[in-house]
Parts: structure tokens; C-alpha cells; sequence
């Protein structure tokens, strides 16, 4: 199963300079299944799952339509204000071979007035070896360089068995083009992969619409063909829509059953019935919590579940009792033996925080700079030994105690 093991960012916006998780070729703590975000307000914590988002966007549609974005607003606006550098990620993962981490990097320039990638890498060790330095698989500086083909290349020598490429297009990663050949499986496996990540930006008034009726294997960011996926996981996949069904009738008080039901002109209703109701409600009259509950769900019961998952803030609108529960939720999912998916999460919500432990959750502060600090509550002197004296994390968030500066 494909995992994050760490991230460094520089000159994403407010985040300058910041490296969270395993950012070191096997060696460091990796991030855990569930990685938790908090700080105050404009810290940097959008920022962060956003990076995720343009990673994914500049291989998917370009780096020119990733910043462009309206979110983003264009390359001056997303580079740290000051910075001179390019924008730059390194993402070290590992696709099922721990000994034997990848490590893509990526960097984004403008070009002539045109934002464009000025260099992508990617970095493994050789087969069979559990020690020494990763060698190049991809090296591209403006989208000229070598591409070394195989999934198992055990060459002596970088330069053996290495294909000279000449991406025409800036615009273009080098991964995305060379990710549909064949003869280059890392780099599809981790196209794939890529591709796989799910960024939340639900909206529930996009899930309030009414679809045209048709089941749909994957949710959308929004969150707007909710009922599709619904309708999926009923007719596939039986079993996970009881427990689904089952789930949510938990969690929210008078919820009985939901059901999509096609209407006459072809639309997909979601019919929610209440208790002490006669007729039932459909998507238009349900509440947010109800719906985002719903969404998150929808998710959560995936038979083949993404390997990483990301969700801003998903205290937003849900009863507190809820919150901790949700958390649990997400935390057993994260850490499922069968299929486990990686969760980020940002919150403000102390009681989401409850449930965690020191390991699993970082802060976000900005410095005099106005350059984002992370750090990570474990590493925060004396918060283990309250916690392991039996103090929940969200209190002593609540008072201060994660305020202190790591000293390591
Ligand atoms: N180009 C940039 N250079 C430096 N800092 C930037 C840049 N663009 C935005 N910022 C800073 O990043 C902040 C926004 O960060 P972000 O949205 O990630 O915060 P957040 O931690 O999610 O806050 P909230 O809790 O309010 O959601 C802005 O308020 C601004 O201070
Ligand atoms: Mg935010």
C-alpha cells in the first residue's frame, strides 16, 4: 500500500520553508496513518493541504491552470511574498517497499512571464539494496534530461539504460507524459497514486443538487454526486451500504434510512426518512452536518478506498459529540489492516484533538517572518508526560500548554 512518508515545502505561500514527516532519504519519523493540523487563524494550514491540491492539479490539468485556480489566484500570488526562488515540493513516499522510499521533487518557475516546471526528479534506491543513496529514475531540468526505464533496474551505473527526453511542453510534468508508458511502471505507480489522492472541499449546498441519476465509483471534491456514489455502493457493494446505512443512523438522532430513488425527469433524490414523520425529506431539506456526515461516510465505506485522503476542517458545522466520534472514525480508518488511507486533517476543534495522540498531531504558527513554523506536539517539551498522566491533548491545547516552542 502506497504511503506519505514526509514533505518539504518552500516558497508555497505563507509555508517558506517547512519539512513535516520523513524529509530525509530513510531516516526521520515518518507521518503517521492520521496527521492532524492546528494553529491559529491565516497560520498556514489551508496552505498546507492546498500544496497537496497543486501537486495534484499540475499533474492533472498543468501548472499553468493549477495556479490559476480561482482559490490560487495565479503564480505571484502563490509564491512567498519576498521569495526569489521557485516554488518547490519534495514528497517522499513509499509504494510498498519501505526499505526502498521514492522521492519525487518538483520545482515551478515562472519562465518568460509563464509559470513553468524548471525541474522534476524522482529518486530510489536500486533493487535489492536496504542502505546507500537513492539514485535518479527521472531527472528533467526544464523538461530536458533522462528518464531510466524498468521497475527494477539494478544498474551499475546511473548513465546505463538511460532514455534522453525532451519535454516540448514547460507546462507539462514530466511525469504525467511519461506516467502513460508502459515501459516506465514507478512512474505510472506513481502517477496513479497521485492521482488517487482525494482533497475535501465539500460544500453542501453542491450536494443539496439534484444529479441526473446514474451510480458513480468515485466522490467528487465537492462533495455534488454524493447520491451517485451512494447509489454505487448500494448495488456493488451491499454489505458496506448497511454498514454505511448503519453508521449514520448512529450519529444522527432521528436519521431512520436513506435511499436513492430516480425521479421521473431522471434525477437522483436522496430520500431521508425521520422519525415522527410520515414523508420522507430529500437532500434539498436536510441540514449541513446531516449532509457533510453523509459525504464523509460515502468515503469512509470506499471498497477500494484512495490512499490518501485529505479534509479541511471537518468539525465545521457538526454537533460536538459528533466531532470526537468522528475522529475515532477517521483514526480506525486511517489504521484499518485491510485497507488503510492516509488522512490529513486540519481543525480547530479541540475535542477532535481529544482523540488524538502527541504523534499524530502538528502546529502551525507563524513566525516574526510571517513564515510558517510547524511543529509537532510530541516533539513540544512536557506534553507527552501530561498526556501519558492522563490529560486529553485538546485541553491542554486549549490552555496553552502547546504553545511552547519545540526545543529539538
Ligand atoms: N504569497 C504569500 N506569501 C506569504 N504569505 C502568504 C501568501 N499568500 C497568503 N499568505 C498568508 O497565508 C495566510 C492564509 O493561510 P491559510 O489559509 O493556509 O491559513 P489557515 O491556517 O488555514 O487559517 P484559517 O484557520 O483561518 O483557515 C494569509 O492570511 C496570508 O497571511
Ligand atoms: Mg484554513
Amino acid at each position: 500500500m502506497s504511503r506519505l512518508l514526509g514533505i518539504r515545502i518552500k516558497n508555497y505561500r505563507a509555508l517558506a520553508n517547512v519539512k513535516i514527516g520523513q524529509v530525509q532519504y530513510a531516516r526521520g519519523e515518518p507521518l503517521p496513518p492520521l496527521a492532524c493540523f492546528i494553529g491559529p487563524n491565516g497560520s498556514g494550514k489551508s496552505t498546507l493541504l492546498d500544496a497537496f491540491g497543486f501537486i495534484a492539479d499540475c499533474l492533472l490539468e498543468g501548472v499553468e491552470a493549477a495556479c490559476d485556480k480561482p482559490l490560487r489566484g495565479g503564480f505571484d500570488r502563490l509564491r512567498t511574498q519576498g521569495a526569489k526562488g521557485p516554488i518547490e515540493f519534495e514528497i517522499f513516499f513509499d509504494l510498498g517497499d519501505p526499505a526502498r522510499p521514492i522521492v519525487y521533487e518538483l520545482h515551478v518557475d515562472k519562465v518568460k512571464s509563464v509559470p513553468a516546471v524548471t525541474l522534476e526528479t524522482l529518486r530510489q534506491r536500486r533493487v535489492g539494496e536496504t542502505r546507500g543513496k537513492p539514485y535518479y529514475f527521472l531527472k528533467l531540468r526544464k523538461g530536458q534530461g533522462k528518464v531510466w526505464a524498468g521497475a527494477a533496474v539494478a544498474v551499475k551505473r546511473e548513465s546505463k539504460d538511460a532514455e534522453r527526453v525532451n519535454l516540448a511542453d514547460g507546462n507539462r510534468l514530466g511525469i504525467t507524459t511519461l506516467g502513460n508508458l508502459s515501459q516506465h511502471p514507478r512512474i505510472v505507480q506513481f502517477r496513479t497514486y497521485v492521482e488517487q489522492w482525494y482533497l475535501s472541499y465539500f460544500v453542501p449546498e453542491a450536494a443539496r443538487a439534484l444529479p441526473a441519476v446514474g451510480a458513480q465509483r468515485y466522490l467528487d471534491r465537492q462533495g455534488s454526486n454524493v447520491g451517485n456514489v451512494l447509489q454505487y455502493i448500494q448495488r456493488q457493494h451491499a454489505d458496506q451500504f448497511s454498514k454505511l446505512l448503519k453508521q449514520l443512523t448512529t450519529s444522527i438522532p432521528g436519521l431512520k434510512k436513506i435511499t436513492p430513488e430516480p425521479s421521473k425527469d431522471g434525477r437522483l433524490l436522496l430520500k431521508f426518512d425521520e422519525a415522527g414523520y410520515v414523508d420522507p425529506f430529500y437532500q434539498q431539506s436536510m441540514s449541513d452536518g446531516t449532509l457533510k456526515m453523509l459525504a464523509y461516510s460515502v468515503l469512509l465505506t470506499d471498497p477500494e478506498p484512495r490512499p490518501f485522503i485529505g479534509i479541511e476542517e471537518p468539525e465545521n458545522g457538526l454537533y460536538i459529540k459528533l466531532v470526537e466520534h468522528l475522529a475515532a472514525q477517521l483514526r480506525s480508518h486511517a489504521t484499518s489492516k485491510s485497507n488503510p488511507t492516509q488522512v490529513l486533517v486540519t481543525t480547530h476543534s479541540p475535542y477532535f484533538v481529544d482523540a488524538l495522540s502527541p504523534e499524530q498531531v502538528w502546529v502551525i504558527k507563524k513566525n516574526p517572518r510571517g513564515h510558517a513554523d510547524v511543529v509537532r506536539v510530541a516533539d513540544i517539551p512536557k506534553v507527552k508526560e501530561l498526556v501519558d498522566g492522563g490529560l486529553p491533548l485538546g485541553s491542554l491545547w486549549y490552555s496553552n500548554h502547546l504553545d511552547e516552542r519545540s526545543t529539538q
